[in-house]
């Protein structure tokens, strides 16, 4: 487990887009926290990592937006409005977290992941994933944790 301070928004977007340089299609990051903990913003750096060059967009009403014509595809799903891992499943985006054929970034993870006052998780990926906790500290510092599994 790693954790490192931000201190801005546009920090946390550089954190993203130095992690997206390295990326590799089959890859999932998933992130938690709470509303206004800056999961869009590592995404919008996730995605200038990848090489694309459009605008990142909150997906909480389209469910999953894909960021193509970079280095990788980038798939950015919001888990928000989906409470229990069925409807996860039959919002058909399984594919997307368990195997896509680009890098998948998820918000409102614990959503699929589960939790002590959630339904049990669906099946983690099956290739590699992070799992990524954001928290609000005092003012703009969110402190980023994050974890490497299946590697
Ligand atoms: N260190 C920081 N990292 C990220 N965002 C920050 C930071 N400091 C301030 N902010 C601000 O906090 C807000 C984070 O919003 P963002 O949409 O990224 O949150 P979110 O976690 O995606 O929330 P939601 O669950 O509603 O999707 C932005 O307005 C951003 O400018
Ligand atoms: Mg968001």
């Amino acid at each position: 487990m790693a954790t490192l301070i931000s201190n801005s928004a546009g920090e946390t977007a550089q954190l993203g887009e130095a992690w997206a340089r390295s990326a590799v299609a089959g890859w999932v990051i998933g992130l938690c926290g709470d509303l206004g903990a800056g999961k869009t913003q590592l995404v919008k750096g996730l995605a200038r990592g990848a090489g694309y060059s459009g605008r990142v967009h909150s997906p909480t009403f389209a469910l999953i937006h894909v960021y193509e014509g970079g280095r990788v595809t980038l798939y950015h799903l919001d888990l928000y409005r989906l409470r229990t891992p069925e409807e996860i499943a039959d919002a058909g985006l399984e594919d997307y977290l368990r195997r896509p054929d680009g890098v998948t970034v998820v918000e409102w993870a614990e959503r699929w992941w589960g939790g002590a006052d959630l339904p049990a998780p669906l099946r983690p990926p099956d290739g590699p994933y992070r799992r990524v906790r954001m928290e609000p500290l005092a003012g703009d510092r969110r402190r980023i944790a994050y974890e490497d599994f299946g590697h």
